[in-house]
């Protein structure tokens, strides 16, 4: 069966990573605007950078859960294709285990180069005055999808839920396009689609399943019901 798999924050929040739009979520104590868009990062790119810098800390002292392992047990089932796409800009499914993950909202361990486009490993602390490695010129920015920037990986993302049998989203409040929206983009390729939640989200109607709970419960069983 071809599954596409989309997560978000939710599933890294029992690793101890804070969601985006939770009452003690991220964006509340730093206004969206004073950190993740372009304009932001004109504006102010220490606090941009610092910003990250802390998400990277807090990301690499998490470890992956029981949720982040499962996915990565059907990712290895030879009778699967499995595409997983994470809205994540940690490395928890790598680390888990899985491969081949789409960060399609970037990630904390490259640093990106503005001006050539070079990425590299990033260092613990990264700033705008940093050289890049290839160039040499101080145009460091985090290797993240800022809002009104388009995400990576689309082409791929596309051609995979063309080709879905089964769709999941996990741990995504669905209020951000376009991850939002592959829901429909699977149903009209004839996927059936599932949501493994907590609460509802803003999608929840859309999809055939809603599954409720946290990760670390609702996702190993789910994915026992594949594997057998
Ligand atoms: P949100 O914070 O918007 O949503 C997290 C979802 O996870 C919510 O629906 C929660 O109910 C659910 N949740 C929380 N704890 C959970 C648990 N233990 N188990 C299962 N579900 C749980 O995060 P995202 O939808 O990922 O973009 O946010 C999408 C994007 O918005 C992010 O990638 C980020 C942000 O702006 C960028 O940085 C570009």
């Amino acid at each position: 069966m071809n599954i596409v798999i989309l997560t978000g924050a939710g599933i890294s929040a029992e690793s101890g990573l804070a969601t985006f739009r939770a009452s003690d979520g991220l964006w509340e104590e730093h206004r969206i605007e004073d950190v993740a868009t372009p304009q932001a990062f004109r504006r102010n790119p220490v606090l941009v950078h610092e910003f990250y810098n802390q998400r990277r800390a807090k990301a690499r002292l998490a470890r992956p859960n029981a949720a982040h392992q499962a996915l990565a047990r059907l990712g290895a089932d030879p009778r699967h294709r499995v595409t997983l796409v994470t809205q994540n800009v940690d490395d928890l499914h790598e680390r888990g285990g899985s491969t081949g993950v789409i960060h399609m909202h970037g990630g904390l361990e490259t640093g990106l180069c503005a001006a050539c486009g070079h990425r590299w490993e990033a260092p613990a602390i990264m700033g705008p005055y940093d050289r890049c490695p290839a160039c040499a010129r101080q145009a460091t920015r985090p290797d993240i999808v800022w809002f009104g920037e388009i995400p990576y990986h689309m082409e791929e993302i596309a051609a995979a839920l063309e080709q879905a049998d089964l769709f999941a989203a996990v741990g995504t409040s669905g209020n951000v396009y376009p991850a939002a929206g592959f829901v429909e983009l699977a149903a009209a390729a004839g996927a059936r689609t599932v949501e493994l939640n907590l609460d509802a989200s803003a999608r929840t109607s859309v999809f055939d399943e809603a599954r409720r709970g946290p990760a670390t419960q609702v996702v190993p069983q789910w994915v026992d019901e594949l594997v057998g």
